[in-house]
């Protein structure tokens, strides 16, 4: 635990709150009065600074703008109806970005500097944690590599941040997805399971040529012989067929959502069948065609359950079973809002109380 005293604290002189509409929050556009910033050199990590939210200088010749060593992070801060404020699970965020780290050759973040560093600054502007239950505080834990260097070899120097956004749903409406058969989101033995900054960039140009079409995002599927679903969008991807509720098995295509472990470890206790197992889109559309797909959904951070509505595969477009039918995705989904709001007992200490 590192005490109050082992970061440095400069405060903003007068807060910028009074400028956000709390009523009309969009995602990430608006952002906290603080930020979070330490230096990696020499191997080891400098005191942490907590510091008004502003920009950074950076070198032309920075590596991570090259070569794209570049990792993040996000988790949500809500606040309860006593007046607390949680924040969901931060230490699978902090093991998951040690594991993206250790995959792109870049130092480990000591514990103390994720977790508590969460606490400082979410403590420091607890007033930017929207009450609204549809709205959060999005923390974006990021490091990047600044080696002044263009030679390819990993970076001697990084940079942690943490910063803090008031945020409304990533989606404002059931999705229309598309089967992707061309482009690929991630191999095995690439970085897929990892969460690098270049996953994201190389998603954009195949989810705009759908977006181009009135599609809203991807069904990502395996690389090898595109048969297998893998993700949606940025989300992991679930999907109920005949009472079953089935999603990709954690391989190093995947990234291990916060949100996947919380839906299937909460469904796996309301009894719900869940199996871990690659699904086809064969199966998927069988499925579909013989009545038993009964719901289709992404699980992530930022898009919490987005429900799926319509699915494009090839030329066929399907109308998926009505949303006021599904049962999993919107009662587990509740409940798991619940444990974050504080709104049910958490028996399993998933929130950090800041
Ligand atoms: C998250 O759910 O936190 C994500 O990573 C999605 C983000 C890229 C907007």
């Amino acid at each position: 635990m590192i005490e109050t005293q082992d970061f440095e604290i400069i405060r903003k002189s007068e807060t910028s709150i009074s400028e956000i509409d709390f009523a009309n929050l969009p995602f990430g556009r608006v952002f906290s009065d603080h930020m979070l910033i330490a230096q990696y050199s020499k191997g080891s990590w400098s005191r942490p600074t907590i510091k008004p939210y502003g920009d950074i200088n950076i070198s032309p010749a920075m590596s991570a703008i090259h070569y794209g060593q570049s990792i993040f992070e996000g988790l949500k801060a809500f606040k309860s109806d006593n007046g607390e404020t949680l924040v969901f699970r931060p230490d699978m965020n902090w093991e998951r970005m040690n594991n993206s780290a250790q995959r792109l050759c870049m130092p480990k973040i000591p514990k103390e500097y994720f977790i508590d560093g969460i606490k400082q600054l979410v403590s420091l502007d607890q007033a930017w944690v929207p009450e609204d239950p549809s709205c959060s505080l999005y923390i974006r834990p990021f490091m990047f590599a600044t080696d002044p260097f263009l030679g390819v070899k990993p970076s001697e120097t990084y940079t942690f941040m943490i910063i803090t956004s008031p945020v409304g749903p990533y989606y404002a409406k059931p999705l229309h997805l598309k089967v992707e058969t061309e482009y690929t989101r991630a191999a095995m033995g690439g970085v897929g399971f990892a969460k690098a900054a270049g996953n994201y960039g190389s998603a954009m140009l195949p989810a705009k040529l759908a977006q181009d079409k009135g599609i809203d995002q991807l069904i990502w599927t395996d690389a090898k012989e595109h048969k297998y679903i893998e993700e949606a969008g940025t989300m992991n991807m679930m999907v109920v067929i005949d009472g079953k509720l089935l999603t990709a098995p954690l391989t190093s295509t995947i990234l291990p959502g916060v949100t996947r472990d919380s839906f299937l470890t909460l469904a796996r206790e309301a009894g719900y069948p869940v199996e871990e197992r690659k699904v086809s889109v064969a199966e998927l559309i069988d499925a579909q065609e013989n009545g038993t797909l009964e719901e289709v959904f992404g699980v992530g951070t930022a898009a919490t359950i987005a429900q799926v509505e319509k699915l494009t595969f090839q030329d066929n477009t399907y109308n998926l079973a009505p949303i006021s039918t599904r049962e999993i995705s919107v009662k587990i989904g509740q409940l798991l809002l619940d444990i974050k709001k504080g709104n049910v007992n958490d028996s399993r200490g998933w929130n950090m109380t800041v």
